[in-house]
């Protein structure tokens, strides 16, 4: 029984819920792990996104070759946990409060960080001599990352602070609207591409050339690109449905929510508002996530504690109590606004995982 089918929840919830369908779960990571298998690529998924020890240790069980994180906190959640290779892919600014932290981790773990400035590499290399750091390079997205005719000096400006260069690393965010998956993924490649021949030029040997997104993996999971960095696909969400990285069978996480009031207008309320589902809405996605037993009525707006659905005239929607699978638009979001996960297998309760990385935002 899926999960986003009516009385495809279990029984008796406590909402709102994130709720995980295990074997779709399984499927999603199967499915990225042999993809980049196929493609000669190492997989070293986002845990940003789960932030969870469980998962974590399905996606090595699958052959990730190790994680990616954002913040020292999430790292050393993982390390504690037992993974032993880290990127932290974000131009880490090495601060007198987080220097000794970096050092005790790169102490216990095989760890690499991007940095994208001169000055970057300076604090990273006074806070922890000889750390392994790949340059970040923007390939469209205009974030962080420097062009990739700019990457040796950042290079440079690495060695002389006595880090080691590993290679290079993108994020193509840009992939992040519709229709733009294929060229964000090609942006990637070619980015990353261009910067690794003026680093090989100026005498580098880079052993790393780091691309990835969910929307863009299997776009630019080829050479000379050696890993990639999805997060979100082990459970995908609203927004990978609408740029089409997944279709709605490969949903695997749902907040379960109550219909709390029933307004004149025949307007559903949800006991989940912006503090369970995040505020993320881009303009090509429809309303604040979907719900798939009711494809007419739409999460309008949210408040921090309700979620307002619309009806249109007519159109069939849940009844005054009754509990639905709503899929969140961004589920990075919405993880981190959680304790735990209840995770379910055929439409029975099977456990329940805490997010472990929750809120370790620095
Ligand atoms: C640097 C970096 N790498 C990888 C990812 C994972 O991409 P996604 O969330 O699309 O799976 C992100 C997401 O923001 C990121 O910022």
């Amino acid at each position: 029984m899926s999960l986003l089918a009516p009385g495809g929840l279990p029984a008796g919830l406590d909402t709102p819920a994130l709720v995980v369908d295990e074997a779709r779960l399984e499927a999603n990571l199967a499915r990225t792990a042999d993809t980049m298998r196929r493609a000669g690529v190492a997989l070293r998924p986002h845990a940003k996104t789960h932030k969870s020890v469980e998962v974590a240790r399905r996606q090595r069980a699958h052959g990730a070759a190790g994680l990616t994180v954002a913040t020292l906190g999430e790292a050393d959640v993982f390390a504690d946990a037992g993974v032993d290779d880290l990127f932290v892919a974000y131009p880490l600014y090495a601060s007198a409060a987080k220097a000794p932290r970096l050092r005790a981790l790169a102490e216990r773990v095989a760890l690499r960080v991007g940095v994208d400035s001169a000055g970057g590499a300076a604090a990273l290399g006074d806070a922890c001599p000889g750390l392994a750091v790949c340059v970040e390079v923007d390939s469209g997205h205009h974030r962080t990352g420097v062009a990739p005719a700019d990457v040796v000096g950042v290079a440079d400006a690495a060695r002389r602070a006595g880090l080691r260069v590993a290679g290079v690393f993108t994020f193509g965010g840009h992939g992040y609207a519709p229709d733009m998956p294929p060229g964000a993924g090609a942006d990637e490649r070619d980015a990353l591409a261009g910067a690794a021949a003026h680093l090989t030029e100026a005498g580098y040997d880079l052993a790393v050339v780091s691309a990835g997104s969910t929307p863009t993996a299997t776009y630019s999971a080829r050479p000379p690109v050696t890993e990639e960095r999805p997060g979100i696909y082990p459970f995908y969400d609203a927004q990978q449905l609408a740029l089409g990285s997944c279709t709605v069978d490969d949903v695997a996480l749902v907040v379960a929510a109550t219909v709390v009031s029933v307004g004149a207008d025949g307007r559903r309320v949800l006991d989940a508002g912006s503090k369970v589902l995040g505020a993320d809405r881009p303009a090509w996605v429809r309303g604040h996530g979907l719900l798939p037993a009711y494809p007419d009525v739409t999460p309008a707006w949210l408040g921090e504690h309700h979620g307002v659905v619309d009806v249109p005239d007519g159109a069939v929607a849940p009844a005054l109590g009754e509990v639905v699978a709503l899929v969140p638009n961004h589920v990075c979001q919405v993880v981190n606004l959680a304790d735990e996960y209840t995770v379910v297998r055929d439409g029975g309760h099977v456990g329940t995982w805490p997010v472990d990385a929750r809120a370790r935002n620095r």
